[in-house]
């Protein structure tokens, strides 16, 4: 088992009216990343937050900022989010015909470059990519919406995952997102996944710190 692992709670489950508010509460609480879903109403269905809030949400927080695009041909908007104040910006693999240049200009912006991959997706859209990425978020769910069930099928995902990164001698990242909860967090962590996004799972069971302590003790626990 791969420890320690980082949990990075989705805003998409805070309070809305009170984000500064809920980014400090996180600080306070101990966490160092915060998730921040971006959805543009076309690659998926919801509409979330742009660049102009996530800009006013960095003058609040030095929480390292987890930017995870859900947005149509990214590329038009990298910039913009890496002016706004993302620590890491994730396109989707699906999201755009020309992934690689989408990576390398992440990085050329001094943002960390991840790639998602919804549940259908196969590992080989990113297999030759690996070596130029931070991470890779492996979806547990199909994106758009907050509280869904985990897919199964996923985890056997992010074992594979794992023995690719590990076969080309990487360290890239394994982040999951979607259904993550302290149920699944041990078999998640023993599978390879270093990053647990949390969103309805986390921020609706307060107090934060002791909600996060529930996570680090549930991961740790040996699987039987
Ligand atoms: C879903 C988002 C997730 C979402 C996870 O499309 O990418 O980050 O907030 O929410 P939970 O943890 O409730 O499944
Ligand atoms: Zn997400």
């Amino acid at each position: 088992m791969k420890n320690p692992f980082i949990l990075s709670p989705s805003l998409l489950s805070s309070d809305f009216s009170r984000l500064g508010k809920e980014l400090t509460a996180l600080e306070e609480a101990g966490l160092g990343w915060a998730h921040i879903d971006v959805m543009d109403g076309c690659f998926v269905p919801n509409i979330t937050l742009g660049p102009p809030i996530i800009k006013s949400l960095r003058n609040v927080s030095s929480l390292f900022f987890d930017v995870h695009l859900m947005v149509d041909k990214p590329e038009r908007y990298l910039e913009d989010f890496r002016d706004a104040g993302a620590d890491l910006i994730c396109v989707h693999a699906e999201a755009t015909v020309h992934l690689e240049r989408a990576v390398a200009e992440v990085a050329r912006l001094g943002a960390k470059p991840a790639v998602a991959l919804n549940p259908a997706t196969p590992l080989s859209a990113v297999e030759y990519l690996l070596p130029q990425l931070y991470m890779v978020l492996i979806m547990t769910v199909n994106p758009g919406f907050g509280g869904q069930s985990f897919i199964p099928f996923c985890l056997q995902k992010v074992r594979d995952l794992s023995n690719m990164i590990a076969g080309h001698g990487l360290t890239t990242l394994i982040q999951v997102d979607g259904g993550v909860t302290p149920e699944n967090a041990a078999d998640l962590v023993e599978a390879g996944a270093d990053v647990l996004v949390s969103g309805s799972a986390f921020f609706k069971h307060p107090p934060y710190a002791e909600r996060m302590k529930t996570f680090y003790a549930a991961a740790r626990r040996k699987p039987e």
